[in-house]
């Protein structure tokens, strides 16, 4: 079974519904399981959300988000040496898809450089379940949050949805309909966290 699976995709696609339903169903049957996020809620973290919230520099936010994932696997490597599960919603491809898209006309391939920034510096899942919705439906289905920040636009969300689409090719990813209805999504990525294969 896997251990450490992260969940992506873009605002509103139903990440934090389906991982904390997930993490219940593992902690019914037993499962030793922690559920965390990013940005994280330290320090580094809330200056992230601010950075995001005040428009700051992208290079500065991709930094300080790197830096708050680089934090966070060192938590994560104690849980995992502790055999738990780790659940986690949003890591490394939100950085690529969104300081990705942030950054495409600042340098030359943005994603490589946000790619090769992280290499060995932070953990790699077993599995990452990739949530894809149009950004139109996505965002509909957030209006009624009391404050939407500046990333969520549909011509923004365009970008980031095709960065998350052209770095998902490898094994690890499991692209989901996230239109399905909740229950289904839940099964699907809880059948697949118990199964061997990738
Ligand atoms: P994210 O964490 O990806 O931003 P959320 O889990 O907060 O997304 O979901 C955004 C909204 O969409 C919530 O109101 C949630 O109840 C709803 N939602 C999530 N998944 C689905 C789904 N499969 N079908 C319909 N609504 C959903
Ligand atoms: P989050 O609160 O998870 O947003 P949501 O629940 O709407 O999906 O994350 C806040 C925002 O931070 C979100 O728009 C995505 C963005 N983000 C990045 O731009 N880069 C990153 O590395 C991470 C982790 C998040």
């Amino acid at each position: 079974m896997k251990q450490f699976i992260t969940f992506e995709g873009i605002d509103g696609s139903g990440k934090s519904t389906i991982s904390k339903l997930i993490c219940d169903k593992l902690k019914s049957e037993g499962y030793d399981v922690v559920l965390t996020y990013e940005p994280t809620d330290t320090e580094i973290g809330k200056y992230v959300q601010k950075c995001i919230k005040t428009k700051t520099d992208p290079f500065v936010t991709a930094f300080t988000f790197i830096a708050d994932r680089m934090q966070h696997c060192k938590q994560i490597k104690k849980w995992l040496d502790e055999e738990k599960i780790i659940l986690c919603d949003r890591y490394a491809e939100s950085t690529y898809s969104y300081q990705g898209a942030q950054l495409e006309n600042q340098i030359n391939d943005p994603i490589k450089w946000l790619q090769e920034l992280s290499e060995n510096r932070i953990l790699i899942p077993d599995r990452t379940f990739l949530f894809v919705i149009q950004p139109k439906e996505s965002l509909a289905r957030i209006q009624k949050r009391d404050e939407l920040i500046p990333f969520e636009r549909v011509s923004f969300l365009e970008k980031v949805q095709n960065n998350y689409l052209k770095i998902s090719k490898d094994k690890r990813f499991l692209k989901i309909d996230a239109t399905r209805k909740i229950d289904e999504l839940v099964d699907i990525c809880y059948k697949d966290i118990l199964s061997q294969s990738l």
